[in-house]
């Protein structure tokens, strides 16, 4: 998400911290700023925008002798990209500067604790907090103060403080949110990611959650929470910057794939409560009788949006009881849809900013509904004109071929069907424990790479492939087929399974594989019986099905089994293997993974 440098040595600090923001910039990001130590202050400079607004209003000269400081860059979370929310956020003193990268789950309770305690904030972002936590812990002693502030965060940082009560030093912690330190000669460096390191040093320390460093200009100290000092590996970085930029993965669809289990974790920071309640704080304003006066649910997006809300369709059909429709944003528009002050419209968009999606958006808000979006961009078109925003907490996503948007906006809309259920009084909340598993589950199924890889290997030598589900299982065949065609370039088609013997079972021939989805128990059987149908024919079946499932070895010529996981939840899941076995046949055809042909990440245009 955020990308963070800092650096503590004898060179001029400006120009290190903005080349290594330079080198963080294919991250994206929506603000950036910087933090220089000089003189007994600490002074910021940050501006929303692009890395050159930045560095049109640093004051160089003013800092020509200054050796230590911080730079960020922002990927909004929590507050839109402006000036006053770009990092690096100061107490009421100045007296300490932090960056952040991560969530901090309960900040809104810290800040109305801190706020009550007299510390005036200037921005709306989780990480101020943090900055205020340090000025009213602080007794004498830098160190043991970052102990107080971590042990009163919740979430997740990567957190970098410089501070003019413990001049020449920055301190690090680390919490499911990635940091690095270089070590150089005479100086040292921290970042959140290795390309802003190597101008400097190949040699590197990978801090892991609860630990801190402390950095100074010969010494680099890491220590566990309690304190107690620990001999940190070395990792020695053999990459050139293309690869660093991937996190030493061939392309960023591959990196973001790996990237699931952590974006989930992010997009459910903060929303299930301790009492066991879907809630969804920032930007989203629907009220329970707001909630009680729905009659109707769309959810209109495109591509892969589409396909995640045609899960969330089904979604609040089960759980809420509710007609939901998802459609098309490119037909809705013009299909004079009937749309009324008792519809909620739900609008999924990674980007923010698809041309169609928001002129349904548009269309739907003219006809007197609410509209709640689900999106990837704090700040984007979409965000803005919605009465609600859901983000989903993927991080930027560089690959044109969607991944990690999906499954979070999977999440998000499961998320968002058990807050309308709960709202309308029906009982959903068993599935919140189960949620709370799937990052570790996706964890479990990224585990099998190499097996699909071996499969994506079979079908890379195929001109067409099928892929068949029913309910759940047919929504994620659509996503599996796209997914197939957009980076492969080998023609797929997916199909409710009960749907082939009405014609396209005519294409099943000796060889032609199919891609068959059986993870919904009640459906089990009926689909059973399809993927007979098309092995009858002489398909090469590929069975996609819970752990234990035997009975689907006697008609698949290989399985790949998910863990188990209700059947609600399963698309987030079983869609795993299908993105890994997409980018495998990509790769195995020799393809441009991550920027296909003819297609673009944001479509702007109609
Ligand atoms: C496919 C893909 C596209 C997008 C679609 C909508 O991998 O990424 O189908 O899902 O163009 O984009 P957003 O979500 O930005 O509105």
């Amino acid at each position: 998400m955020c990308g963070i440098v800092g650096y503590v040595g004898k060179r001029q600090v400006v120009p290190v911290l903005l080349d290594g923001l330079r080198r963080l910039e294919y991250r994206g990001y929506d603000s950036a700023g910087v933090a220089i130590a000089q003189n007994g202050t600490v002074k910021v400079s940050k501006k929303a925008g692009r890395l050159s607004e930045l560095e049109e209003v640093v004051p160089y000269e003013e800092f020509s002798q200054a050796t230590i400081g911080i730079g960020h860059t922002r990927w909004a979370t929590h507050g839109k990209p402006t000036d006053d929310n770009a990092h690096p956020h100061q107490d009421c003193t100045g007296d300490f500067t932090v960056i952040h990268n991560g969530i901090i789950e309960n900040y809104a309770e810290l800040r109305r604790e801190l706020k009550e305690k007299g510390h005036v904030f200037r921005s709306e972002t989780d990480t101020e907090v943090i900055a205020h936590l340090f000025e009213e812990l602080y007794e004498d002693n830098l160190e043991e103060t970052m102990k107080k502030v971590i042990a009163r965060l919740e979430g997740s940082y990567a957190l970098v403080v410089v501070s003019v009560r413990d001049k020449n030093k920055l301190l690090a912690a680390r919490q499911d949110s990635p940091l690095v330190i270089g070590l150089g000669k005479g100086e040292n460096l921290l970042a959140s990611d290795i390309p802003a390191l190597l101008p400097y040093t190949r040699e590197t320390i990978i801090m892991e959650d609860g630990q801190l460093a402390i950095l100074t200009e010969d010494s680099v100290t890491i220590k566990d929470i309690k304190g107690n000092t620990i001999e940190p590996k070395i990792f020695h970085v053999h990459w050139d910057d293309v690869a660093a930029e991937k996190a030493g993965y061939e392309h960023f669809m591959l990196k973001e794939i790996h990237e699931q289990p952590k974006a989930l974790k992010d997009t459910l920071a903060g929303r299930i409560t301790e009492d066991n309640k879907v809630k969804f704080a920032e930007g989203f304003a629907l009220t329970p009788e707001m909630v009680r006066d729905i009659e109707k649910v769309y959810l209109i997006a495109c591509g892969t949006a589409y396909h995640a809300g045609l899960v969330g369709k089904h979604l609040i059909e089960k759980l809420v009881g509710i007609p939901a429709e998802a459609d098309v944003a490119s037909e809705f528009r013009y299909r004079d849809p009937l749309v009324t002050d008792k519809t909620l419209v739900v609008v999924v968009s990674q980007s923010g900013e698809t041309a169609d999606t928001l002129a349904a958006l548009r269309e739907s808000k003219a006809r007197g509904a609410r509209v709640v979006a689900v999106t990837n961009v704090v700040g984007s078109s979409v965000a803005r004109e919605a009465d609600d925003v859901i983000y989903t907490w993927a991080g930027p996503e560089i690959a044109v071929a969607s991944t990690k948007a999906y499954t979070t906006q999977l999440l998000a809309l499961s998320l968002f069907a058990i807050y309308l259920a709960q709202e309308r009084g029906k009982e959903a909340t068993y599935l919140l424990e189960e949620i709370k598993k799937l990052p570790e589950k996706a964890s479990r199924v990224l585990e099998t790479e190499a097996r699909i890889k071996e499969l994506a290997e079979v079908i890379a030598k195929h001109d067409d492939a099928f892929y068949i589900g029913r309910g759940l299982d047919f929504a994620v065949s659509l996503e599996g087929q796209l997914k197939l065609k957009e980076i492969s370039y080998i023609h797929a088609e997916a199909y409710p399974a009960g749907e082939l013997k009405h014609g396209t079972l005519a294409l099943i021939t000796e060889g032609t594989p199919v891609i068959s989805l059986a993870t919904q128990p009640s459906l089990y059987e009926k689909t059973v019986s399809n993927i007979q149908e098309v092995k009858a024919r002489g398909a090469y079946v590929v069975g996609i099905v819970k752990e234990g499932d035997e009975k689907i070895n006697e008609h698949a010529d290989v399985v790949i089994n998910i863990p188990e996981v209700n059947p609600l939840l399963s698309p987030i899941i079983a869609v795993l293997p299908l993105q890994l076995l997409s980018y495998y046949a990509a790769v195995a055809r020799g393809e441009d993974v991550d920027k296909p042909r003819n297609l673009a990440k944001s479509v702007t245009v109609e």
